[in-house]
């Protein structure tokens, strides 16, 4: 079954814009893998402009990291869709579990940032996972539940069907823990039998969802063989480009 295969590097608050510039000039000239394939970067809200007219006409698209949910306004510090849209983005992270866990964002906030990406024609890459704790108490399904429902809150299928999913465990990212290939399968399952409940079986089947967390060119391989992960989203190893190129040639 054809899903669609995305691989997403996630740049969040690193890299100078000379340093950001050098990264995706390496990264196109050393791309080698792209039937069937997405690819997707996330620079720095201030560097998307120019990194998307890097990227035209090559196959790399663009996402911001984060937006608001409002077109225009007293917002000081934000940016909105329109903004992410005149930039060149055709992606925006939403859920990030360091939006979620640093800037405190809700499941309320979150579905108001899928809505208002929908509404734009902006494609939302929602984040999802669970805390250490949560896992260790056996909380994982019911956590995954809670954020999905939030997230697809009043959302009619023919624009969820826009919508694709990470799974990031939050005790993955960043630690060098990465989530065993089965760990990470069994989650992925039960994110479709989650969506198939909201939306039924055909778009549970469809949906992509990336693994992310701690993903590196040394871990990417079990991962890449399971049937249910259907891409990554990768945070420090997307930084260097000789790694990220052979994560995203693999
Ligand atoms: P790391 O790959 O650095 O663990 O980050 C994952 C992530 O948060 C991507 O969004």
């Amino acid at each position: 079954m054809g899903r669609r295969k995305i691989f997403a590097g996630n740049w969040k608050m690193y890299k100078t814009y000379s340093e950001a510039l050098e990264l995706v000039n390496g990264l196109k000239a050393g791309l080698k893998k792209t039937a069937g394939r997405e690819y997707i970067l996330f620079p720095p809200s201030p560097y998307l402009k120019d990194i998307s007219a890097l990227c035209v006409s090559t196959p790399f698209v663009t996402g911001a990291q984060n937006m608001y949910s409002e077109n225009q306004g007293a917002f000081t510090g934000e940016i909105s869709p329109l903004m992410v849209k005149d930039c060149g983005a055709s992606f925006i992270l939403i859920g990030h579990s360091e939006r979620r866990h640093v800037f405190h964002e809700t499941d309320e906030d979150v579905n108001r940032k899928v809505k208002a990406a929908l509404a734009h024609g902006i494609e939302p890459l929602l984040c999802i996972g669970e805390l250490l704790n949560e896992r260790e108490n056996g909380e994982t399904v019911s956590v995954l539940k809670r954020q999905i429902h939030g997230a697809f809150s009043g959302i009619e299928k023919s624009a969820a069907e826009k919508v694709s999913i990470a799974y990031e465990p939050v005790w993955a990212i960043g630690t060098g823990k990465v989530a065993t290939p089965e760990i990470a399968e069994k989650a992925h399952v039960s994110i479709r039998d989650i969506i198939k409940e909201l939306y039924g079986e055909d778009l549970a089947l469809s949906v992509p969802i990336l693994y992310g967390g701690s993903v590196k060119p040394d871990n990417i391989a079990g991962l890449y063989k399971m049937n249910n992960i259907d891409g990554f989203l990768v945070g420090g190893a997307s930084l260097e480009i000789k790694g990220f190129l052979e994560i995203i040639n693999i």
